[in-house]
């Protein structure tokens, strides 16, 4: 059965990413199927030079490699929608890694098409959450691949055996110094696990951070920023139009200068355990806080508490990789429909690692200072204050009736 397997894969689209393991990986491929390796590199906004890494996909063995720019689809097709829902993992996590895997597996999906390749491989281990969000998004989008995770499958258990491997393959062996922790980079987020970082009492050492720099070295000035949104999206920043991509590298720049987006999270990972995360979402806080501040104004309070209950199940779905599944484009009709009121601009203070809120507006505004103020007014007859606290309180006296009963 599994020699028969075997010999079916013709055609393998790997998610490359140039680090050791994934260049191992390739001709692990090669080897053990016999197979094409179709090298796939994406620019998720990690901030790197991708044309060695490309480079280095054929020097390892990859009969093609395609570098595929997916910042632009990345921001409006996953930050977006995430941010709309104002979906937070565990109350903290802004899911930056969650929303980058669906995208890159998508871009597999489309390259193995394109290729009329027979299966797709990553370089996840078989114990995080990245191998299940890159599966479950195949099996959703092309279901009849087959999947390779290399890291499920070989006996090499650590970097030393992927190095003896890669010298006894010929395979380059990449030169980049080894950090004491794992980074996953992109636009949205910074994220750090593993290594000196799995001891949760220990607090890390301010060079990690590659996105914000520590609050203490923030200006001791504060900055002040105005943000625009419709429909939930965020369209202008201090009354200058951006682009998506543009817009988020300004915000990081602007919100990693003040320290704004660093949190430290003991999370529960799908497959089960706990794993400690430190993780830097700079750009992201300031959205986040910003189009919240903005719902507080212009969402009914029904709507509002029920959304606070879509946001939670939301932000599980894509922690847990369901991200092209018919629940969670059910929630995004129902967050879309939440957002056609969300217009407006909101005013933030950024101080020393802290974003407040300064001041809102907006045209769709509920919040109607007659009907709020303490002075006297027009439009509302304390009066009606007394029935309807007697008809909302009935249950409340029926159960203090009986309780009183109880004590006599
Ligand atoms: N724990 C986070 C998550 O599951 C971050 C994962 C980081 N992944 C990585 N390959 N370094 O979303």
């Amino acid at each position: 059965m599994y020699g028969r397997e075997l010999k079916m894969v013709k055609k393998v689209v790997m998610a490359y990413s140039g680090g050791l393991d994934t260049s191992v990986a390739v001709q692990w491929l090669k080897n053990l199927y016999d197979c094409e390796v179709i090298a796939m590199v994406g620019d998720v906004g990690q901030k790197e030079d991708l044309e060695p890494v490309r480079e280095k996909a054929l020097k390892t063995g990859a009969e093609k490699a395609y570098v595929e720019d997916l910042t632009e689809e990345f921001v409006t097709d996953y930050v977006y929608p995430t941010l709309k829902a104002s979906a937070l993992y565990e109350g903290k996590y802004l899911l930056g890694t969650a929303i980058a895997r669906p995208v890159l597996a998508k871009r597999l999906c489309e390259i193995a098409e394109k290729e009329g390749a027979d299966a797709i491989a990553h370089g996840c281990t078989g114990k995080g959450n990245d191998q299940v969000r890159f599966e479950l998004t195949v099996k959703s989008l092309m279901p009849h691949l087959k999947i390779i995770a290399p890291w499920r499958e070989w006996d090499l258990k650590s970097r030393e055996d992927c190095i003896k491997y890669a010298e006894d393959n010929n395979i380059p062996v990449p030169v980049s110094k080894d950090k004491p922790f794992s980074i996953d980079r992109n636009l949205w987020h910074s994220s750090y696990e593993g290594g000196v970082l799995e001891d949760p009492y220990f607090e890390p050492e301010d060079d990690m951070f590659l996105m914000t720099d520590s609050p203490e070295k923030a200006p001791d000035e504060p900055c002040y920023l105005e943000l625009e949104f419709e429909q939930g999206i965020p369209i202008k920043v201090d009354g200058e139009k951006f682009e998506p991509v543009p817009m988020l590298e300004k915000l990081n720049d602007i919100a990693g200068k003040h320290g704004i987006g660093r949190i430290d999270i003991v999370e529960n990972r799908l497959l089960g355990m706990k794993s400690r995360g430190v993780y830097e979402t700079p750009g992201g806080t300031l959205l986040f806080t910003a189009k919240n501040e903005l719902e507080y104004l212009v969402l009914d309070k029904d709507t509002m508490h029920f959304k606070e209950t879509v946001s939670q199940k939301y932000a599980e779905l894509v922690y847990n990789g369901l991200w092209f599944t018919k629940l969670k484009d059910s929630l995004d009709a129902f967050v879309d429909e939440t957002q056609k009121n969300v217009t407006g601009k909101v005013k933030l203070k950024l101080y020393k690692g802290s974003v407040q809120i300064a001041g809102r507006t907006s045209p769709y505004s509920l919040y109607n200072e007659e009907l709020a103020t303490f002075e006297e007014d027009e439009v509302y007859d304390q009066k009606d204050a007394e029935g309807f606290i007697n008809l909302f309180g009935l249950s409340a006296m029926n159960q203090g009736i009986i309780e009183r009963k109880k004590k006599n």
